[in-house]
């Protein structure tokens, strides 16, 4: 969590596609890419004539100190994206980041799985470039609708990190859902923590599998923000503690990292 995040006009170094409808955004943002966990987001509000009016919220998929930059791995689905896609190298727009918890790998991990699901793979970069640099033994599972849309792989390649490809058709590694093979993965993987972001389906179904395999699972969840630092409570989700007690929880503000088992995952 941060205090005294101040707004900035982040200028875009660059901008272009990756696949049909994601782009990949750099912004000039020096103090971001020092401060930035693994698993924060940034709140980027791209229109010009101050629509749209709120920002929208964006993990941070990688960041570059040399170059003063984050990027941004995103997929376009209403005006704020469609925005955001038409922006060009030169063009300024409103940044509010680091924000949130991000990823807390416990100090002594040996073992880690990282599952990713679509542009979910987006906040799992840094952490899976952290891991690496601590020595973490790290694999991968990743899950796509098809190979074209496997994002983050030449990222992946270079850390040169045991990786399962999963797509919905067949055209890049195993056909089927990553979660099918799971419960075999954490049977014989000896993971200690696994971390996940990809579509609410897929979380709820690896929360579900890793509570009955007993391993900690960390969750990044997506609601929809308004102001993406605590103020509006437009992100809430139901949470439980130990003795089942239900509490409202802000996504942006106490999340967007989730204990799985904390979540009350609605069917
Ligand atoms: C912490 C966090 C990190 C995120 N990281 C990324 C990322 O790295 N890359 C990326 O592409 N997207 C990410 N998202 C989702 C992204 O914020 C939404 O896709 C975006 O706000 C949609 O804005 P829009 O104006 O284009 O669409 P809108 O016109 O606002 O909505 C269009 C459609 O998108 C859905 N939608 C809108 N907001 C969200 C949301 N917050 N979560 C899920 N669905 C939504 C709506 O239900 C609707 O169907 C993240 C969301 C959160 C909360
Ligand atoms: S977006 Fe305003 S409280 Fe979370």
């Amino acid at each position: 969590m941060n205090n005294a995040i101040e707004p900035i006009a982040a200028e875009v170094l660059s901008i272009f596609p990756v696949a049909d409808g994601i782009y990949e955004l750099e912004l000039a943002a020096p103090k971001a890419a020092e401060q930035a966990r693994p698993g924060q987001f940034a709140m980027l509000r791209p229109g010009a004539g101050g629509k749209p009016y709120l920002g929208r919220p964006m993990g941070i998929y990688d960041r570059d100190l040399m170059r003063g930059s984050i990027s941004i791995l995103f997929e376009v689905h209403g005006a704020g994206t469609r925005a955001m896609a038409g922006l060009h190298e030169g063009d300024k727009l409103d940044l509010l980041a680091p924000l949130g918890n991000g990823f807390t790998p416990a100090a002594d991990l040996r073992r880690a799985l990282v599952i990713g699901g679509g542009i979910g793979v987006a906040p799992l970069y840094p952490l899976l470039c952290q891991l690496k640099s601590q020595g973490v033994e790290t694999e991968i599972m990743l899950g796509a609708q098809c190979g074209e849309r496997m994002l983050a792989l030449e990222r992946l390649v270079r850390l040169g990190i045991p990786t399962r490809l999963y797509t919905d058709d067949g055209t890049m590694g195993k056909r089927g859902y990553l979660t099918e093979d799971l419960p075999e993965v954490l049977r014989y993987g000896r993971f200690e923590q696994v971390f996940c972001c990809g579509p609410m389906p897929m979380m709820r179904a690896v929360a579900n599998i890793c509570a009955e395999y007993r391993t900690p699972c960390q969750v990044s969840l997506e609601e929809r923000m308004g102001c993406g630092f605590g103020i509006c409570v437009c992100c809430v989700v139901d949470c439980q503690d130990a003795e089942g007690n239900i509490s409202k929880k802000r996504v942006c503000y106490d999340g967007p990292v989730f204990d799985s088992q904390e979540v009350v995952w609605h069917a």
